[in-house]
């Protein structure tokens, strides 16, 4: 990035006129050095989100042409300060901001409820191109996460970074497939305020130099249409969620087959290989639920059909498949085959739905189908022509889209090697145009408007599953996005490598993809090139089948990779990987569920949870899944121990409960069929015995998995699985509550089902790790008899199995002493 002259705080604007408006928002009208204008807009949200756009002209906000939600200001009311400036200030129950304009030079500075500076914004500058910079001061000792997905470390500060949505061959480094110019700040150890974030929000490539070229500086930079920024107060992390997700949008809790485990390759290339492949997932009882097939199961490459030679009857192929378990994922990319046989681009040519070169000529990407048109998901016109195309598929009973090479991604040559294609990449989309999402009618260049490509067509897609299913939870997978990508799709982070570095970088990878709001995301388990050995493919499933989004993906030309090529000691950790999964199904569907409510992901890196540990904050080989169980995988070849970072509090190993007490680093043993995993002090996870897929109804449907040593809350959440109605209330959720007090009783409290979703009474197995034998069990009141029957508790190797048929009115559980 070119450093701006000087020094990039100093504004080289100045605020020569302002008037507010009936909607809470204050109109700036701003003049630089040159005497050349610039506009200026800020407004508050009731959540205490502050909204800065400026430009030469105001940028047109172009969230609800994303589908999004609107941005609703609050009637803050403005007033001059004394001397000069502006001040802005909003209260409410959701949060409260003060917002301080001041005029020459200009700048916005952001206040919380005590006065504390939570932002400066300075040195406004626009540029000739219709870009604008904007410096924003860095705390001293603030960490800089999120930035979607992009490789490297957790902690980005000291990068400069493109947001320029593209093809990466073999993950290099720079930008990538998705999108999200998101800033999470955190200063570790600070409790009191010490996270905040900020949106530079945009439809074409930013660039944020995160502290790199000054040390107290962040600078934001545009290419086109002005500046659109937006700041989240903390103070933790949590917070700051909540606020960005309420403003991008949060990921709809999804089916719960699209949670378990997803096999793919490149290709399940015939109708045989796939059913053999189904087969042997449920011989060898691998947990599984989804087949994905990739481009070879078109005709040609030719999206929406099917190859009738190697696919011959799609619609009995996949009810069999369903009638093992197994839903079916097709690819689909975004470009056409320009081809005058081929219905689809003839629709779409003669209705225009393609995209044009400036010269108005139809643009032609070079792509898996040879020349290949490419869809204006800018206009809904097109939108809902293309979500009708993916009709068949779903009546053949296709369960959920792939949506590959939406950046959109080509080259500009390809020479063919046997099967394999050789790929010249950076082909040219420097002549294309398209739609502005704001005003349809209106053709920009691409270039304008290319971060959201990808973003569009998963849009389209999903509201085609949501509106030809109505009621039925869709399940769409993208490479490509923008901001708000997860209400619409999954990410997976496209084509990584079967190296142990590949595996590492998964985990900081992910983890500032989740906090950028993208809580469903993954990376090819074992890799997707080259060549994966039995134990990188042994550690990447151990850490893969927790992957929020868990799918073991490969290459044409890579070693095989289903969970059986690799041996029978191999298998065996994969499906006890796989299981594992299954287990924790209950638990991970709650913290869906809070994702969709709240915003915080899934996966959370350690400072979320522990932000008063500095310790934490750096740490990007672990990872806490939830709450509750931190994640500790092997990721080193040839490793057979680790080292652990131990948060504060007490911590018990899953395996065999083995205690520690934190902070501490610790060495575990980590033989090959070890995932070293820990459960948190005053956890409560709900958890069932393994099944094979959704679909199968767990040996014991409840268990839940106690962690004493601390006070504990959660929440147990059942739904249907499939449908939409947990929005009309059909969901169960009963509140846990676990009590301990040293020397007295441990009491965990299951308060009475809510929601309207009738469930019936079923046996619960209540597992209490790290005990001593007790002397007393008590089931509300009740002294419970030692003894296998119901109600009634064993005592086993430590750990008090408590079981009882939960009649969903509420249940209070002792123990006594408490452990
Ligand atoms: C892209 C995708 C990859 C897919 C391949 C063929 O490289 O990232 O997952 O297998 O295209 O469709």
């Amino acid at each position: 990035m070119e450093t701006p002259a000087g020094d990039p705080q100093a504004s080289a604007c100045r605020l020569v006129g302002w008037k507010a408006d009936d909607g809470g928002r204050v109109q700036l009208e701003l003049s630089d050095d040159a005497g050349s204008g610039a506009r200026a807009e800020v407004s508050i949200a009731n959540d205490g989100t502050v909204r800065l756009r400026a430009g030469r002209s105001l940028p047109l906000p172009f969230e609800t042409h994303l589908g999004r939600e609107p941005w609703k200001t609050t009637p803050a009311v403005a007033r001059a300060r004394d001397g000069s400036g502006i001040e802005l200030a909003w209260e409410g129950p959701l949060g409260c901001a003060t917002v301080e304009i001041e005029a020459a030079p200009f700048a916005v500075r952001i206040l919380d409820r005590g006065g504390r500076e939570q932002a400066s914004l300075t040195g406004l500058r626009c540029t000739p191109d219709g870009g604008a910079r904007l410096a924003w001061a860095a705390r001293p000792g603030e960490r800089l996460f999120g930035f979607g997905e992009r490789n490297g470390g957790l902690d980005k500060r000291g990068e400069k970074l493109l947001f320029r949505n593209r093809d990466v061959h073999l993950r290099v480094g720079g930008s990538r497939y998705l999108s999200i110019p998101f800033v999470l700040g955190v200063v570790p150890g600070d409790a009191a305020g010490a996270a905040r974030g900020l949106l530079l929000d945009a439809l074409g490539p930013v660039e944020i130099d995160a502290a790199a070229t000054r040390p107290d500086t962040i600078l934001l930079e545009t290419r086109s249409d002005g500046i659109d920024v937006a700041f989240f107060p903390g103070p933790t992390p949590a917070d700051v969620a909540r606020r960005f997700t309420a403003r991008v949008g949060r990921t709809p809790l999804p089916p719960l087959w699209a949670l378990g485990h997803h096999q793919s390759r490149w290709s399940y290339g015939t109708a045989s290989q796939v059913r053999k492949i189904a087969g042997e997932l449920r011989r060898r009882r691998i947990p599984t639920d989804a087949i994905h097939l990739d481009i070879d199961y078109m005709d040609g490459f030719r999206v929406f059909t099917w190859n009738e030679k190697r696919f011959p009857d799609p619609k009995g192929l996949l009810a069999e498949l369903e009638a093992q378990g197994l839903r079916t994922v097709t690819i689909i990319d975004p470009g056409v085959k320009r081809d005058e046989s081929f219905p689809v681009y003839r629709e779409g040519h003669q209705r225009g739905f393609f995209c044009q070169k400036d010269d108005g000529e139809e643009f032609a990407l070079r792509v898996w189908p040879g020349d290949a048109a490419l869809p204006d998901f800018n206009r809904e016109d097109v939108r809902t022509w293309w979500g009708e195309l993916h009709r068949p598929l779903i009546e053949a009973g296709v369960a959920g889209v792939w949506n590959d090479m939406n950046e959109p991604a080509g080259w500009r040559n390809d020479l063919r090697v046997g099967k394999l294609p050789l790929i010249l990449r950076g082909q040219d989309t420097g002549e294309l145009v398209q739609s502005d999402p704001r005003e349809p009618d209106r053709d920009v260049p691409h270039e304008t408007v290319r971060n959201v490509y990808g973003l569009q067509e998963c849009r389209a897609t999903r509201e085609f599953l949501e509106s030809a299913r109505p009621g039925v939870r869709p399940f769409v997978l993208t490479r490509s996005g923008a901001p708000g990508i997860q209400r619409h799709a999954a990410v997976w982070t496209g084509d990584n490598a079967s190296r142990w570095s590949h595996l590492r970088e998964s985990i900081p990878m992910l983890l500032n993809l989740s906090v950028s709001g993208v809580p469903f995301c993954g990376a090819d388990i074992g890799g997707f090139s080259g060549s994966c050995t039995p134990e990188l493919y042994a550690r990447w499933i151990q850490l893969g089948a927790l992957y929020p989004f868990s799918r073991t993906h490969s290459m044409v030309t890579s070693r095989r990779q289903e969970p059986w090529s690799f041996g029978p000691r191999v298998e065996a950790i994969a499906r006890r990987a796989l299981e594992l999964r299954m287990r924790l199904m209950p638990y991970l569907y709650g913290l869906f569920r809070e994702a969709e409510d709240t915003g915080a992901p899934v996966w959370r890196p350690l400072y979320w949870e522990f932000p008063d540990a500095p310790d934490c904050a750096g740490v990007e080989d672990q990872l806490m899944l939830g709450p509750s169980l931190l994640v500790a995988p092997v990721v080193h070849r040839g490793a057979r121990q680790r080292e652990v970072v131990l948060p504060p509090g007490r911590w018990l190993a899953w395996d065999d409960d083995a205690e520690y007490v934190g902070p501490r680093k610790l060495r575990v043993d980590a033989p090959l069929e070890r995932l070293p995993l820990f459960l948190r002090a005053g956890a409560l996870v709900p958890s069932r015995s393994p099944v094979l897929h959704a679909g199968e109804q767990p040996a014991e449907p409840c268990i839940l998995e106690v962690a004493p040593g601390a006070d504990g809350a959660a929440d147990w959440i059942d739904g249907d699985g499939e449908t939409t109605a947990y929005r009309e209330g059909a969901l169960a959720r009963a509140p846990l509550r676990l009590r301990h007090r040293a020397g007295g009783r441990l009491r965990l409290e299951l308060a009475r089902r809510e929601g309207d979703l009738a469930l019936p009474r079923r046996p619960m197995r209540v597992v209490v790790r790290g005990c001593e034998a007790p002397d007393a069990v008590f089931l509300d009141g009740r002294n419970l008899a030692k003894g296998g029957r119901s109600p009634g508790f064993t005592f086993d190797q430590g750990r008090v199995h408590v079981i009882f048929e939960d009649t969903g009115q509420g249940h209070v559980l002792e123990l006594e002493p408490a452990p």
